[in-house]
């Protein structure tokens, strides 16, 4: 079964079975700016991009789950279908881009770093929130989504920071309970670097 059915038949009921909660330390790490573009890759229900409407200029979510993108339409989200390898933006058009719970759920992570740096302006930031795998709880939850043939890959968040660290980008990691977030930052020495697929030119 493709991960999107998994995920459109849990849509109309995620946001109640997974409140987000402790929305503190992520706004600290995106630091959000009236004037930005922020994209929620892997956004799914927009239940996290719904904190980002009214604090900057445009929040858009990109997810391949149709069931998923319908509640974040349901917010009144502008929503984009895809898929975070080959993202549908040009380069360089988004300020902050966030990967909320998602990375693990991505087919190829090293397609999807490049595209994401790729989209991402000079001077902007990424940020990925992880459930931290060294955590025992977690990885019982990855035990269960392969059971559920999920095809999730969780990663330590180091070997997430050294991905994009790989592309030339500053990248950090910070740690609150089990979760993990890997903050990125693309420096202007990095303009036009990474071409359509991340190909260097
Ligand atoms: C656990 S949900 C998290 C949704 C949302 N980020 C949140 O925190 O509420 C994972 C999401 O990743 C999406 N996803 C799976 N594969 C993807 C891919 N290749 N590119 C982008 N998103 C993907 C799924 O459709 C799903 O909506």
């Amino acid at each position: 079964m493709p991960i999107m059915d998994h995920f459109s038949l849990i849509a109309p009921y995620y946001d109640r079975a997974i409140p987000f909660q402790n929305a503190e330390p992520l706004l600290t790490h995106v630091s959000p700016e009236p004037g930005h573009r922020l994209l929620d890759v892997g956004g799914g229900t927009g239940r996290v991009a719904q904190g980002f409407v009214g604090r900057v200029a445009q929040v858009c979510v990109l997810d391949p789950s149709v069931g998923m993108l319908a509640q974040s339409r349901r917010k009144g989200i502008c929503i984009t279908q895809g898929e975070s390898e080959w993202l549908p933006f040009g380069a360089e058009v988004f300020d902050r881009i966030i990967v909320i719970d998602a990375f693990h759920h991505l087919l190829d992570q090293k397609a999807a770093a490049r595209e994401l740096m790729r989209v991402l302006a000079c001077g902007g930031r990424l940020v990925i929130e992880e459930p931290d795998i060294a955590h025992w709880g977690v990885r019982l939850v990855a035990v269960a989504e392969k059971l559920l043939l999920m095809r999730s890959h969780f990663c330590p968040p180091r070997a997430i920071q050294a991905v994009f660290q790989g592309l030339g980008a500053r990248a950090r990691v910070a740690r609150q309970g089990h979760t993990a977030w890997v903050i990125v930052d693309k420096g202007w020495e990095m303009a036009r670097t990474i071409g359509p697929r991340g190909d260097k030119g």
